[in-house]
C-alpha cells in the first residue's frame, strides 16, 4: 500500500536476500519502525511479541523464518535436524492462527527435498516470496469478490452512505496488501462508494484505534474510533448496515476464531438483522477441525497487556496502568463466533455461506 507516497508492505526481504525486514506494528500509529530479523530467536520474538501480526501475516513471517533456520543451519552437523526443529519452535510462537503452521509446514516440505545447504536456502526463499505474493493477490480478490456486497447496500440506500463496521485490524498490515476485512471496503471506496467506516478500538492491544484507523486515514477512508461496547447501540439505532471481520483460524464447518469481541458483534449483528460477513483467504481455513468453540485453540497473553495502556504522551511512548496494582487480571486473545451467526464468508474465490457444503463447493479439492 502507499503510505505518505512511499509502496509499503509489512514484511520484505533486504537486499542482502538474507535480513527479512518487518514494520514493527508495535509502535504503530505514532513511530513507522522497522525491525530485521535474521535469527530463528529473532523471528519467534517477532511473532510472538506482535511486532508483525494477523493471520496472513504471521503466515508469511513463518514461511520466511523457515528461510532463516534454513540460513542459520549452514553449519549444522545436522542440517534437518537443526531446520526442523527451528520450524517446531516457529509454530508454537502463538497457537491461534492456522496460517503460522501452514506457511512454516508449506515451506519446510520445499527445504527438505534439497540436499546442499545453499539449495535449502533458496528453495526456502522461493517459496516464502511465493506464499507473499500469493496472499497478496488473494486479498487483491477478496476485496474484489466484497466489494459487490458493499455496492448491492449503496444501491439499496440510494447511494446514502454505507456504513460498516469492523473490529481489530484485518487491514494490509496483517496481510501483505489490500486486508481481508478491509479489502472489500479498499475496493468499494476506490470504486466511489460512499462509505464509512466504524472502528472498533479492540481492547487490550488496540489494533482497532492504533492500526486500523492508521491505515484507513492514510487511504482517505472515513472512519471514526468507537469502544469496544458501542457496535450493539449504534446497530439498534440503524447506524450499521454490514459487519465485516477477518479471522485466524476457520473450521470448514463455518465456525470463526477472531479477536476477543467479535462473538459479542455477531450476537448484536444478528439481534438486529445486520449481515456479518467474515473475510478470508484459503490460509486460514482448518480443514480438519469441526467443532470451532471446542477444538481452535484460544491463546491467553499477558495479564499486563489488560492491565496497562500504551499510547503517547508529551511527545512520547507511555505505558499507563489502569486497574487497581493489586487487581488480578486475564488476556483471552481471541474467540470463536458460531457458523450460525455467520451471514457468509468472503474468500478469494467468492463469496459463499458458512456451511461445510457451501466452503467445500467453493474449495472441493480439501
Ligand atoms: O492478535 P492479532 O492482532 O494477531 O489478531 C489479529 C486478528 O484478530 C485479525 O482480525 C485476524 O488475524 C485477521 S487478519 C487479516
Amino acid at each position: 500500500m502507499i503510505v505518505d507516497g512511499q509502496q509499503v508492505r509489512p514484511i520484505w526481504l533486504d537486499e542482502d536476500r538474507i535480513t527479512v525486514k518487518v514494520i514493527d506494528q508495535r509502535q504503530l500509529p505514532h513511530r513507522f519502525v522497522v525491525a530485521d530479523l535474521t535469527t530463528v530467536d529473532q523471528v519467534i520474538h517477532a511473532i510472538r511479541e506482535m511486532y508483525v501480526r494477523g493471520a496472513p501475516l504471521i503466515g508469511v513471517t513463518g514461511a520466511y523464518g523457515v528461510m532463516t533456520a534454513a540460513i542459520n543451519a549452514k553449519r549444522a552437523s545436522d542440517r534437518p535436524g537443526f531446520i526442523r526443529q527451528a520450524c517446531e519452535r516457529i509454530k508454537a510462537a502463538r497457537p491461534t492462527a492456522v496460517n503460522l503452521v501452514w506457511g512454516v509446514d508449506r515451506v519446510l516440505k520445499k527445504v527438505l527435498t534439497a540436499y546442499t545447504a545453499d539449495a535449502c536456502i533458496d528453495a526456502a526463499r522461493r517459496e516464502a516470496a511465493a506464499i507473499a505474493e500469493e496472499e497478496a493477490e488473494n486479498c487483491r480478490r477478496i476485496g474484489v469478490h466484497g466489494a459487490g456486497l458493499i455496492q448491492a447496500i449503496s444501491r439499496e440506500k440510494n447511494g446514502g452512505t454505507v456504513n460498516l463496521l469492523t473490529h481489530c485490524n484485518a487491514g494490509w498490515l496483517a496481510c501483505i496488501e489490500h486486508g481481508t476485512a478491509t479489502a472489500p471496503i479498499y475496493e468499494a471506496f476506490n470504486r466511489g462508494v460512499d462509505l464509512h467506516v466504524w472502528v472498533d478500538e479492540t481492547r487490550p492491544l488496540n489494533q482497532g484505534s492504533r492500526l486500523t484507523a492508521w491505515e484507513l486515514g492514510k487511504h482517505g477512508v472515513p472512519h471514526t474510533v468507537i469502544t469496544d461496547n458501542a457496535g450493539g447501540h449504534l446497530m439498534q439505532h440503524g447506524r450499521v448496515d454490514m459487519v465485516i471481520v477477518g479471522t485466524d483460524r476457520s473450521t470448514h464447518t463455518g465456525d470463526v476464531a477472531n479477536k476477543i469481541g467479535t462473538y459479542l458483534k455477531a450476537l448484536a449483528a444478528r439481534d438486529n438483522g445486520i449481515p456479518f460477513y467474515v473475510a478470508l483467504p484459503s490460509s486460514t481455513f482448518d480443514w480438519t477441525m469441526q467443532d470451532g468453540v471446542k477444538e481452535i485453540p484460544i491463546e491467553t497473553r499477558s495479564p499486563d497487556e489488560v492491565r496497562y495502556v500504551q499510547g503517547l504522551a508529551d511527545g512520547g511512548p507511555a505505558r499507563v496502568l489502569v486497574p487497581p496494582e493489586s487487581s488480578p487480571a486475564a488476556d483471552f486473545a481471541f474467540d470463536v463466533t458460531p457458523a450460525r451467526l455467520v451471514t457468509g464468508f468472503i474468500t478469494e474465490r467468492g463469496v459463499c455461506g458458512a456451511s461445510q457444503a457451501a466452503i467445500h463447493a467453493l474449495f472441493p479439492e480439501y
